[in-house]
C-alpha cells in the first residue's frame, strides 16, 4: 500500500533552542528565509506524501497557522498588487492537506506518534522529527519508502556518528541485507558511551505500519522518563521485521546551535537569489583573524 500520510512531531519544547524558541516553536525558526518545518514538509511532498498530520501542543499553533490561510495578509497583498508574494503564500497552502492533532502532555515521541492513530488509520505512514532537516536527493524519506516497498515492515533512517556521541541518539544493531540496509535485531535509546552495540544512530525519519501502535501501548516508560518510539520499534523488531536505511544526504540538527547556523548558511548558498550576495560577504571575511578568540 502506498505511503500517503506523514506525521510530523512538532510538539517539542525546544529546550536546546532557547532562548529563540521561548515563544516561537523551534520548527518555525528560519533557515535562510523559510521556517525549518517547510523544508521538511517539502521533503515529504517531493516523496509523494499527500497528507500532513502535525502533532502539536498548546503554545505552538503557529505551525498550523503557517499552513493555513492568512486572510488579512492575503487580502492586503492582493489590494497592493503584490502578486509574487501572494502566489508564494497560496502555494504553501496548496502543498498538502494539513491536519493538526494535539498531544496533551509532553510524554515522548512514542506518545506523540500514538496521538495520530485515528487520523493515520489502517495504512503505512511516514514519521518526521523536524528537528532533523535533511537535504537529500532523492528525499531521505523517499529512500526509506523505497526500502519499505522492497522489504515491507518498519524502516528507520540511520547514519554513523562518532562513538563519543552515541548517548545522544537511538542506536541500532542488525545484519546487512543490501548496501546500506540492515534487518535490525535491536534498537536502544541513548545508550551510555561504551555500552552501545554500534555507532549507527537513528535520524528523525521513519516508515511505520499500523502494527507500531500496539507496541507503543505495550512498552513501559523509557529514557528520560518518556514513552520512546525507539523502545516500541525495538519491541516490534523482536517479533516482526524492522529495517534501517543509511540514507544519502546532509542532515542538520536544529537543536545544535552550530548545526542550525550551518543549515541556514548551506541552504542559503543553494539559493540562486541569495548565493551571490552571501558569497561576496563570505569572501570579505578574514578567516585567519577568525581563528583567534573574538
Ligand atoms: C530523537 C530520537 C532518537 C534519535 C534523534 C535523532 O531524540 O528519540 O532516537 O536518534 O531524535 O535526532 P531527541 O533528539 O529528540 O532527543
Amino acid at each position: 500500500m502506498k505511503v500517503r500520510k506523514g506525521v510530523f512531531l512538532v510538539a517539542g519544547l525546544g529546550t536546546r533552542t532557547l532562548p529563540a524558541a521561548k515563544t516561537i516553536p523551534k520548527v518555525m525558526l528560519p533557515l535562510a528565509d523559510k521556517p525549518a518545518i517547510q523544508y521538511v514538509v517539502e521533503e515529504a511532498v517531493a516523496a509523494g506524501i499527500e497528507q500532513v498530520i502535525l502533532v502539536t501542543a498548546a503554545g505552538n499553533q503557529a505551525v498550523e497557522d503557517y499552513f493555513d490561510t492568512a486572510y488579512r495578509l492575503e487580502e492586503t497583498l492582493a489590494a497592493r498588487g503584490k502578486e509574487k508574494e501572494l502566489a508564494e503564500l497560496r502555494a504553501l497552502k496548496e502543498m498538502a492537506a494539513v491536519i493538526g492533532v494535539r498531544q496533551h502532555e509532553p510524554l515522548g515521541t512514542g506518545d506523540a506518534v500514538r496521538t495520530a492513530r485515528s487520523v493515520v488509520g489502517d495504512e503505512p505512514f511516514a514519521v518526521f522529527l523536524p528537528d532533523d532537516v535533511i537535504d537529500g536527493q532523492p528525499p531521505a524519506i523517499r529512500q526509506l519508502i523505497d526500502v519499505h516497498e522492497t522489504y515491507g515492515g518498519e524502516v528507520v533512517a540511520v547514519m554513523p556518528v562518532p562513538r563519543e556521541h552515541v548517548d545522544r541518539y537511538g542506536i541500532v544493531e542488525g545484519a546487512e541485507v543490501a548496501a546500506g540496509v540492515r534487518r535490525l535485531r535491536s534498537l536502544i535509546e541513548k545508550p551510555p558511551v561504551g555500552q552501545a552495540p554500534t555507532n549507527l544512530a537513528i535520524v528523525g525519519r521513519y516508515v511505520f505500519t499500523p502494527a507500531i501502535f500496539d507496541y507503543i501501548d505495550r512498552i513501559p516508560t523509557g529514557a528520560g522518563g518518556e514513552i520512546q518510539i525507539t523502545d516500541a520499534i525495538d519491541a516490534l523488531a523482536q517479533e516482526g521485521e524492522v529495517y534501517s536505511s543509511e540514507f544519502t544526504g546532509t542532515r542538520y540538527d536544529m537543536g545544535d546551535k552550530v548545526g542550525y547556523l550551518s543549515a541556514s548558511m548551506d541552504l542559503a548558498l543553494k539559493r540562486p537569489d541569495l548565493r551571490p550576495g552571501l558569497v561576496k560577504y563570505l569572501r570579505s571575511l578574514d578567516l585567519d583573524r577568525l581563528d583567534s578568540p573574538s
